[in-house]
C-alpha cells in the first residue's frame, strides 16, 4: 500500500517539496537542500527523483507520508553507451522489508530501459552490509570486487588547482 511517483525538470510546486521533506529525513545535507530547487528542476536538471508515499493511514508518528526516495541521473560509458546512475536509495527503517526500496529501484531500471540504458550503476559503503546483500539479492553485482574499479573524486582546492588553465 504506497505509490511511486517521478520527478523531473518542471516538477509542479509541490512533489517538489515532497521530494524535498524526504530528503530532509536521509542525511541532513544542507548544501544539498541549497542547490535542490536549481539542480533538480530546473530546465535541465542535473538529477530525477522517485518518492515513495503512503496513505495518511500509514503514515509515521511524525505525520510523514513521504517515505521512501530515489535519486538517479544519466549518464555514458564509451564502452556499455547509456547508462543510469542511482545516487540514493532510500526506505524510512520503520518501512523496510516491504518491497519499497526493490519498487523504487526497479523503477529505476524500468526508466533506464526506456531511455536506451544498457546499465544500471551505483555505489555503496563498504560497511553498509545490510544494502550491499538487498543489491545482491537484486541481482547486481560489485564491480570493484570483480573488475577492480575504485571510485575517484576530485574536490575542493584540489578541483579548483585542476581546473587552472
Ligand atoms: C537498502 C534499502 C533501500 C532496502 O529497502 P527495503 O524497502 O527495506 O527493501 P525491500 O523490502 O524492497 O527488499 C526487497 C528484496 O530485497 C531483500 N532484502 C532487503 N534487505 C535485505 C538484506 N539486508 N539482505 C538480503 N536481502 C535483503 C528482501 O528480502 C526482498 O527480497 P524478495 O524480493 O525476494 O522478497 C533500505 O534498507 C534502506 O533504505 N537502507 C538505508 C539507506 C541505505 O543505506 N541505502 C543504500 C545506500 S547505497
Amino acid at each position: 500500500c504506497f505509490k511511486l511517483s517521478q520527478w523531473a525538470g518542471r516538477a509542479p510546486a509541490a512533489p517538489r517539496h515532497r521530494l524535498q521533506q524526504v530528503m530532509a529525513v536521509f542525511e541532513a545535507l544542507p548544501a544539498w537542500q541549497r542547490n535542490l530547487e536549481q539542480d533538480g528542476f530546473s530546465k535541465n536538471p542535473f538529477f530525477h527523483g522517485i518518492v515513495a508515499e503512503v496513505s495518511d493511514q500509514h503514515r509515521t508518528k511524525d505525520g510523514h507520508t513521504k517515505i521512501g526516495y530515489a535519486l538517479y541521473f544519466y549518464s555514458y560509458s564509451s564502452w556499455a553507451g547509456r547508462a543510469i546512475y542511482m545516487e540514493d536509495l532510500y526506505v524510512m527503517p520503520e518501512f523496510r522489508g516491504k518491497g519499497i526500496g526493490k519498487a523504487l529501484m526497479s523503477k529505476v531500471a524500468q526508466l533506464g530501459l526506456a531511455a536506451g540504458c544498457n546499465q544500471l550503476d551505483f555505489t555503496v559503503l563498504d560497511w553498509n552490509k545490510s544494502s550491499l546483500d538487498f543489491y545482491l539479492s537484486q541481482g547486481c553485482f560489485d564491480i570493484t570486487a570483480t573488475v577492480g574499479y575504485h571510485c575517484m573524486r576530485c574536490k575542493g582546492e584540489a578541483l579548483e588547482h585542476l581546473a587552472q588553465p
